[in-house]
C-alpha cells in the first residue's frame, strides 16, 4: 500500500492516518502533528479508485458500502499493519488510528473485525461500517468520535448507533458534537487532543 512513515519518539504510539474520500497520505499529517508531534506516523493511501478519488473500500453509492470489498480491504490493511510493524520496527500493539470520514470508516471496520487491532482510535465523522455482525471484545479500548449535528453524510442517528455498538463491545467511547456538517474543524481536533492527553 502506498504510505509514508515518520519515526517519532521512543515510547510514543504510532498514529495510523486514514484520509477521507479523494484524499492522500499527506492530508492528516497536520492533524497528527497537532494531536501529538512526538508520535510516529504511518499514513496510508486508500487503494480503491473512485473516479480518480482514493478511498479505502468500494461503495455502491453514497453511504452504501460494498461489504465484500470492505471486508477484503479491512483484511488487507490489517496485514499491512503487520508488515509495517516489522519493516519499521514499531510495536504492533501500539497503533492508534486517526481517520476522517472514509478513513474513519475503515478504522471502525478494523475494530469491528479484529480483536486488539488498535490501542485506541480517533474517528472523525465515522459511520457504522457494517451491521448485523458480532463485535470482538473491546474492553477498555479508548475511542474518540467527532461528529457534526448537521452532517448530511454521517447522520446523528448513525453516530449514536456506532457509539452504542462500540460500547456494547465494552469500548470506552468519548463522543464530541459540533454544530457543524461533515467538515473536520480545528475545534474538533483540539478536543481530540484534549481527550488523547487524558487517556
Ligand atoms: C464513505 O463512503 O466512507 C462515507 O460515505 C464517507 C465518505 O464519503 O468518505
Amino acid at each position: 500500500m502506498k504510505h509514508l512513515f515518520k519515526q517519532g519518539e521512543q515510547g510514543k504510539p504510532v498514529f495510523l492516518l486514514l484520509h477521507g474520500t479523494g484524499g492522500t497520505e499527506e492530508d492528516l499529517l497536520p492533524i497528527a502533528d497537532m494531536i501529538d508531534p512526538k508520535a510516529s506516523v504511518l499514513s496510508v493511501r486508500g487503494q480503491v479508485n473512485e473516479n480518480g478519488m482514493s478511498r479505502f473500500f468500494k461503495r455502491l453509492r453514497e453511504g452504501v458500502f460494498d461489504e465484500e470489498d470492505l471486508v477484503y480491504r479491512t483484511n488487507e490493511l490489517y496485514r499491512f499493519l503487520d508488515w509495517a510493524a516489522e519493516k519499521y520496527e514499531f510495536d504492533r500493539k501500539h497503533v492508534v488510528a486517526i481517520g476522517y470520514s472514509n478513513g474513519a470508516n475503515i478504522a471502525g471496520s478494523l475494530l469491528f473485525h479484529y480483536k486488539q487491532v488498535l490501542l485506541g482510535a480517533i474517528l472523525f465523522h465515522p459511520m457504522v461500517p457494517r451491521r448485523g455482525v458480532s463485535l470482538p471484545d473491546m474492553s477498555n479500548l479508548p475511542i474518540f468520535i467527532g461528529a457534526g449535528t448537521n452532517d448530511p453524510l454521517c447522520k446523528p442517528e448513525e453516530t449514536k448507533d456506532l457509539k452504542d455498538l462500540l460500547e456494547g463491545a465494552y469500548a470506552r467511547v468519548h463522543l464530541y458534537w459540533e454544530n457543524n456538517g461533515h467538515q473536520l474543524t480545528e475545534a474538533e481536533v483540539y478536543e481530540a487532543k484534549k481527550w488523547y492527553t487524558s487517556i
